[in-house]
């Protein structure tokens, strides 16, 4: 017999390996590799980490149980969902699927972007080495010409790859490219780690990360730590959802989500063990995001033994990274055009890929025009006005994920009800302990602190990095 779903059958994750890597892949993500260790070096090393441990296991793991039950009890895409359990709330599956198309325009550019880094670092690093920040501006940015290699070639052979994957469905595709993909990256990882903690000088940044010196701990690198949590666990955007409404009914939803957030917390700290000792015994400036991952760290590359060689391993990993995120932001879309709208599942994954493809070209040229002002290397601190890729940044992240996750979370806590997820969790033999916990922090706590978020992100814009 074919285990293919028969027409009209939904979708399902093969095995819990499956759907935990697939949606520990959507987690793991740039956040994890460019973002956390520039934080946690800002936010004063162990400090900020348990701060982030502790705001994962309370608040984004409560979250991301809120968001997989309503996907599961409904199984629907992100916008169907509310459609069957309360059709006011559709707008916020409609949020969702949009703040994922804009998210995956921008991946894509930058997913194309590691792929030229790839290459360069393979065929020519001393192009690199030479003047990093002028590679990065003219080659991939095209400030002096026509960048085609950086917004057109590269970021379309980065989408090719998603499309690829989607297109076989959800067993056949994500989960089995998933199963391949993570392995790999925590490979990668610890290829990585092992040569960054041997470096001479390395002690000193684990010293950093191991130090706890709690007065460096203060109301914006909380809440920096808390915006990060959400981004970091891709919540808010239904994509929790559509993954978990593939989820079969005998499988643990609350081992599966300590797992995914455990697991990408993993990458997470791994990735400061790895970035903070190089930087440290290096003598480059640590930091976080675009400048940092694709300028300052050539300087990390350049001067550690077989540097070319461990910058082609780097971006590999964050390529795997981006891939797997991407994989899942595009199903979102395919899910909610395949069902709500009746597309076939090929033609909506063309279709959404090169719409979003166009947004993201407009991301990549955005930076060119902010660049030739010469602001925007100067760091969060010199941003005087938000190009156009800034401004959908600030838009998704500070904004619309944040909303959203504080929306089904008000959803499941105050009018779908806990008792509701519970009673979802809680079938085929499946127990919740953490049912009453989990019931205050989903209806009080973590709105609050979503609230907190969204007013500081508004109030400190893009200052708050
Ligand atoms: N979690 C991803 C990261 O760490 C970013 C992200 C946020 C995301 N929301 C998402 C990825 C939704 C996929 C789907 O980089």
């Amino acid at each position: 017999m074919s285990n293919k779903p028969a027409k009209g059958d939904r979708a399902q994750w093969a095995s819990s390996l499956g759907f935990i890597l697939a949606a520990a892949g959507s987690a793991v993500g740039l956040g994890n590799i460019w973002k956390f260790p520039g934080k946690a070096y800002e936010g004063g090393g162990g400090v900020y980490i348990l701060t982030y441990i502790l705001i994962v296991i309370l608040i984004g793991a409560t979250a991301m149980i809120a968001e997989l039950t309503v996907g599961r009890a409904t199984q629907k895409n992100a916008v169907g969902a509310f459609r069957v359990l309360a059709p006011r709330w559709k707008w916020v599956g409609g949020l969702g699927v949009f703040t994922g198309f804009v998210i995956l325009g921008y991946y894509t550019q930058v997913g194309g972007w590691v792929l030229q880094y790839i290459t360069a670092y393979l065929v020519r690093p001393e192009e690199v080495y030479g003047d990093p920040q002028r590679f990065f501006l003219n080659q991939v940015l095209g400030a002096d010409r026509f960048p085609l290699a950086g917004a057109f070639l590269f970021p379309l052979l980065f989408i090719a790859c998603v499309v690829l994957v989607i297109v076989h469905g959800v067993e056949g595709g994500i989960e089995r490219f998933n199963k391949l993909a993570m392995p790999a990256l925590f490979l990668l990882l610890l290829v990585l780690l092992g040569r960054s903690v041997t470096l001479p000088g390395a002690d000193a940044g684990l010293r950093y990360l191991l130090s706890f010196d709690f007065s460096a701990l203060n109301g914006s690198v909380l809440l920096s730590a808390l915006g990060q949590a959400f981004y970091s666990l891709s919540l808010g955007m239904g994509i929790m959802c559509t993954y978990g409404s593939y989820v079969k009914r005998t499988e643990n939803l609350g081992k599966n989500t300590a797992m995914i957030c455990s697991l990408d917390t993993l990458v997470a700290l791994i990735a400061a063990f790895i970035v903070i000792p190089a930087v440290f015994a290096t003598g480059v400036e640590p930091g976080k995001g675009a400048s940092f991952a694709f300028v300052s760290l050539a300087g990390v590359f350049e001067r550690m033994p077989l540097g070319s060689f461990f910058g082609v391993i780097f971006y590999t990993l964050l390529f795997f990274a981006a891939l797997t995120s991407a994989i899942s932001l595009l199903e979102g879309t395919v899910a909610y055009l395949t069902e709500e709208k009746g597309l076939p599942r090929t033609r909506a994954t063309v279709l959404t890929a090169a719409g979003m493809f166009c947004i993201g070209v407009l991301y990549t040229l955005s930076q060119v025009h902010f660049n030739i002002r010469g602001v925007w290397l100067d760091g969060a601190s010199g941003l005087s006005f938000p190009a156009f890729g800034d401004f959908l940044e600030y838009l998704t992240d500070r904004l619309m994920t944040p909303l959203g996750a504080l929306a089904y979370c008000v959803f499941v806590g105050w009018v779908w009800g806990p008792k509701q997820a519970v009673a979802e969790i809680e079938q085929e033999g499946v127990r919740f302990p953490l049912a009453k916990p989990w019931a205050v922090l989903v209806k009080y706590v973590v709105p609050a602190a979503i609230v907190v978020i969204l007013f500081a992100g508004m109030v400190m814009g893009l200052t708050l990095s």
